[in-house]
Order: C-alpha cells, then sequence, then structure tokens
C-alpha cells in the first residue's frame, strides 16, 4: 500500500518595504536601545521569500541586491525560520530563497522584511496557523521593526518600535526613493546621533498631534510638511553627500523629503503616480543618486503568495 503523506508544496511570501514617516528618538537606555515614537508606513517594494522542505537548513538569495545579503547562519530570514521551527514545532528543515528587491542596509527594513516574511511562509508550510499577535510575539526577538513587516499598513511604534497601535490613515501616498550605492549601518546612525546630542538633555519621545491630523486627512501636502526624523542629521553627519540628494528632489518638486530609517535611502512624497514618474527621472538624469524607485503606500504586510516567480 502507498503512504497517502505528501511533502507540502513550498510557501512564498510577499514583504513590503517601509518608511518612517515619524522617527524621534530618546536618550539610550540601558540596554543601548533607543525609546521611539515613530509612525511607520509599509510601501509597495518587495521581496518574496520562498521556503520549501530540506535535509538541511539552507539560504539562497537572488535579485537586484542579493550580493549585498550574507546566505549564511546569520541570514536574518533563516534565522527567523529556525527560531520558529525550534520554538514552535520541533520542525524539520527548510530551504529559504530570497527574491530581493528592497535595498540593503538602505533604512527601508530589508533585513527585517525577510524575516517577518520567513515567519509568515513557515506558518503556513507547517500548518501552524499562528496569530498575528503570536507571529509578531517571536518576530519581536529578531528585531525591532520586524514586527511592523507583518502587521504592513500605518502604525505607530513605541518601545524600541515594536509595541504597535494601529494609525487612522486615510488615502494613498505616492513616494519615490533615491538609493545609495553603499549602505549605513543602523547602530553606527544610533551612535552618532547621540554624539551629536552630546550632554544636552533629550526629552522621552511622544507622538506629534499635527502627523495624526495629517494621516487622518490623506492629503499629501499636510503630511509631507510633518514628516520628521531625529535620525536625519546623524545619516547626513556620516554621508554628506546625501544632503545633495535631499535637496535636489525639493528642488525637482517633491512635496516633501526624508531619511528612511536610518539611511542613506532619501524618500520623497509626491502629489500623485505621474508626479512620482516626472520625479524619478529628473533625478536619475541629476546623477547624483545610482538608483530610484517608485512605490505607494500603505500596502499589507507579508502574505502569502500563490504562483509567484520563486515558487
Ligand atoms: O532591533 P534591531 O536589531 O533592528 O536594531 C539594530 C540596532 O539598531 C540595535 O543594535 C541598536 O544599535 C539600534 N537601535 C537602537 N534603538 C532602537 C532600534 C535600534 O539603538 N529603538
Amino acid at each position: 500500500m502507498t503512504s497517502a503523506w505528501t511533502e507540502p508544496a513550498p510557501v512564498t511570501v510577499r514583504v513590503p518595504a517601509k518608511v518612517n514617516l515619524e522617527l524621534l528618538v530618546g536618550p539610550p537606555r540601558e540596554d543601548g536601545y533607543h525609546p521611539l515614537s515613530t509612525v511607520y508606513q509599509a510601501v509597495g517594494i518587495y521581496d518574496e521569500i520562498t521556503v520549501r522542505p530540506a535535509d538541511t537548513w539552507s539560504v539562497t538569495v537572488t535579485g537586484p541586491f542579493a550580493d549585498l545579503v550574507p546566505a549564511d547562519d546569520t541570514n536574518l530570514a533563516l534565522r527567523a525560520a529556525r527560531l520558529l521551527g525550534g520554538d514552535a514545532v520541533d520542525a524539520a528543515p527548510v530551504a529559504v530563497s530570497i527574491y530581493k528587491r528592497i535595498p540593503v542596509a538602505g533604512g527601508m527594513a530589508g533585513g527585517s522584511a525577510d524575516a517577518a516574511g520567513a515567519l509568515v511562509a513557515c506558518d503556513a508550510l507547517w500548518n501552524l496557523g499562528l496569530h498575528k499577535e503570536e507571529l509578531e510575539e517571536i518576530a519581536v526577538e529578531l528585531g525591532s521593526d520586524v514586527p511592523f513587516l507583518i502587521t504592513g499598513g500605518t502604525a505607530m511604534g513605541s518601545g524600541r518600535g515594536e509595541l504597535l497601535a494601529p494609525v487612522l490613515a486615510h488615502g494613498t501616498f505616492h513616494w519615490v526613493f533615491a538609493l545609495s550605492d553603499t549602505g549605513l549601518s543602523t547602530p553606527a546612525v544610533y551612535a552618532e546621533c547621540d554624539r551629536l546630542r552630546g550632554d544636552a538633555p533629550v526629552a522621552m519621545p511622544a507622538p506629534k498631534p499635527e502627523m495624526m491630523a495629517a494621516l487622518r486627512s490623506g492629503d499629501a501636502h499636510a503630511l509631507a510638511a510633518v514628516l520628521e526624523n531625529d535620525l536625519q542629521e546623524a545619516a547626513f553627519s556620516l554621508r554628506p553627500d546625501l544632503g545633495g540628494v535631499l535637496a535636489e528632489g525639493l528642488g525637482l518638486g517633491a512635496l516633501g523629503g526624508i531619511v528612511s530609517g536610518s539611511g542613506p535611502t532619501i524618500a520623497f512624497l509626491v502629489e500623485d503616480k505621474e508626479a512620482g514618474i516626472d520625479l524619478a527621472v529628473s533625478l536619475t538624469a541629476s546623477g547624483l543618486c545610482p538608483d530610484v524607485r517608485r512605490a505607494s503606500g500603505p500596502v499589507h504586510g507579508a502574505h502569502v503568495l500563490h504562483g509567484s516567480r520563486s515558487s
């Protein structure tokens, strides 16, 4: 008699990048992390994470930024799969494949997105049926913004960025991202922020009512006026060329611009899709940034795909 057991089919998850619309940073905590008050928005630049049953744990990376991602035990997606496998089910190994479109070390949560994607993919492969909240609890162990990449949309983050609360936001916002050739290390940018502040007293961060009002209005002009990132000065200090990119985009008609997370990507908010195409063309022609991407947000967090390129 033949066995009825069949190996589970591979699962592919699509997971977005993020931009911080507001990133307010407090004084360092005893554990070295900084208390944050942030507003995340998930934007439509996606990595795809595929997991399939295998004899040993492994990870492979393809796509535009593949060369910059470690394909070894330090890979965050592989660590996420192993963590969930160990915690939840003592699971058999999986082979993880990543199709990478989110810039690496760009301030858009590329590594965190892959970790979030791997958790959602393994949950589906192993039929665990975990709730979003349960996955987010595991996600915290992998990085401060991994829980947000599971949630997606627009959300407030506090604590070190991992404590999420919903935000009432209307409409769709259109973004143009000016990428960099080289990344910035997140710990280095936080350390530079502390260094620049010196001994000056730093208040605990709190969400700003103006940001909440702008998001409720759905008005890109209102949102552009309140974009704020406490890490921007530190990113500029480490990468003085970024100031020129920001000024260029604003001069070319962006409604607003900001360093994305810890940088070095610069995020420009534009009126609509057409304005985004115009700005992307002009920024590319300026020669100031090697690569430009357009995306809109908010979009959903990590979700299972059926019939994708990498499954
Ligand atoms: O949490 P995650 O691993 O993504 O953080 C990477 C690094 O960024 C931390 O080791 C820390 O140096 C810095 N960080 C911080 N405060 C936060 C988040 C990150 O200092 N709230």
